[in-house]
């Protein structure tokens, strides 16, 4: 698939993964208030949307990068294979919290557990966006 430019310049990448986390943070903050109001029905509409905008944002941007990015950067460098193997490993982890997140949510009722996992995707892709930025560019 070919490579977006937004995707190859450094200042372009960082805006993406600076929206897609702050618009993140806000909406896991929202489920928190919900929560902390004891508002359960609708900390479970947000978390809902939230999970919606983690893969439609975050975890769509994760498959365009291993789509074709993270290749172009392997064939240009070769010594960032190992590099790429632990952002694609990043990116499994996301998917792995997301999905566990859905399953939880099978179970009636909302769980704290829930508002957890929000905040450890979070610290994840924060991390992973501060060291895609710094070893890929
Ligand atoms: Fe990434
Ligand atoms: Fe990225």
């Amino acid at each position: 698939m070919p490579v977006g430019p937004s995707l190859r310049q450094l200042h372009a990448h960082q805006a993406i993964h600076h929206s897609g986390l702050a618009g993140a943070k806000s909406k896991t903050e929202e489920v928190e208030q919900f929560y902390s109001s004891g508002d359960l029905e609708l900390a479970e509409q947000a978390t809902a949307e939230l999970l919606e905008y983690w893969e439609s944002r975050i975890l769509s941007h994760a498959d365009a990068e291993e789509d074709g990015f993270y290749q172009e950067a392997v064939e240009k460098n070769p010594a960032l294979q190992d590099v790429v193997l632990q952002l694609k490993r990043d990116h499994e982890l996301m998917r792995i919290v997301v999905k566990s997140i859905h399953q939880l949510r099978e179970t009636p009722g909302w769980n704290v557990e829930i508002l957890h996992k929000l905040y450890a995707l979070l610290e994840i892709n924060e991390i992973h966006s501060r060291e895609e930025e710094r070893l890929l560019f």
